[in-house]
């Protein structure tokens, strides 16, 4: 059956949820937190699970994560596993994401996660250097300064810092591996690897190598 716009608001208003906010899940831009139901899916796992993305990425017992946009937590207690002893902190632009993610994180007694507010296209309320990782899934292309926010995240990581992004179809504000990269690389990011098919895929970037070969003769 064919759903056209009026008929899909007609049951969303049967079950009473607001038209704006659920074009704006079908559509491009932020996902609205009542839809959290649907990004923790488990269907999802079809797509990349938690410990598959996981493996994918530098993570150590004591790094220092960074997840931008972790919605209600699907991947962030994975996150919170592998670094027992280190940090994750979630940054959000719904406080309301947040605080179902800390439901989730509280529930399994993670107490080395830390929870912000704020929106990813301004800077970051983190210290310069600071993230061994910096992690967005399904979330870059709901930012609306990309570029400030790579630039963004660019100041807060580690000089031998990774960015990973993971992007799939058929999220309605996907970006392509492509427009990925030559975003990440235009700030000065070093494309690591790229995981999975170009329609569901995970991409690692580390900070300017420049960068890092200055703090090392610096510290020389
Ligand atoms: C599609 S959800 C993905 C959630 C989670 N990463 C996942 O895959 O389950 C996108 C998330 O990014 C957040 N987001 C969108 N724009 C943002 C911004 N400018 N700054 C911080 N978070 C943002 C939204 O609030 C939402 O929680």
């Amino acid at each position: 059956m064919a759903l056209d716009r009026p008929k899909v608001v007609s049951i969303m208003k049967g079950i009473n949820i607001g038209e704006s906010r659920l074009m704006r899940m079908l559509t491009r831009g932020c996902f609205p937190h009542e839809f959290s139901w649907l990004i923790d899916n488990p269907v999802r796992r079809l797509f990349v699970a938690p410990e598959t993305l996981a493996d994918r990425l530098p993570i150590l017992e004591g790094s220092r994560v960074l997840e931008i946009g972790p919605g209600s937590g699907y991947f962030s207690v994975e996150f919170a596993c592998r670094v027992p002893r280190g940090r994750l902190e979630l940054f959000d632009l719904q406080p309301e994401m947040l605080a179902k993610a800390k439901r989730k994180l509280d529930a399994r007694g993670f107490l080395n996660v830390g929870y912000t507010a704020g929106d990813a296209s301004t800077e970051l309320p983190f210290p310069e250097d600071h993230f061994d990782l910096a992690v967005l899934v399904t979330v870059l292309g709901e930012v609306r300064d990309k570029r400030a926010c790579i630039e963004s995240v660019h100041r807060v990581l580690h000089p031998a810092g990774t960015l990973a992004v993971h992007e799939h179809l058929p999220d309605p504000d996907f970006i392509s591996f492509d427009k990925l990269r030559s975003a990440a690389e235009e700030r000065g990011f070093a494309f690591q690897r790229r995981f999975g098919r170009l329609w569901n895929y995970t991409a690692t970037f580390q900070k300017s190598f420049a960068d890092h070969r200055a703090m090392l003769g610096a510290s020389e």
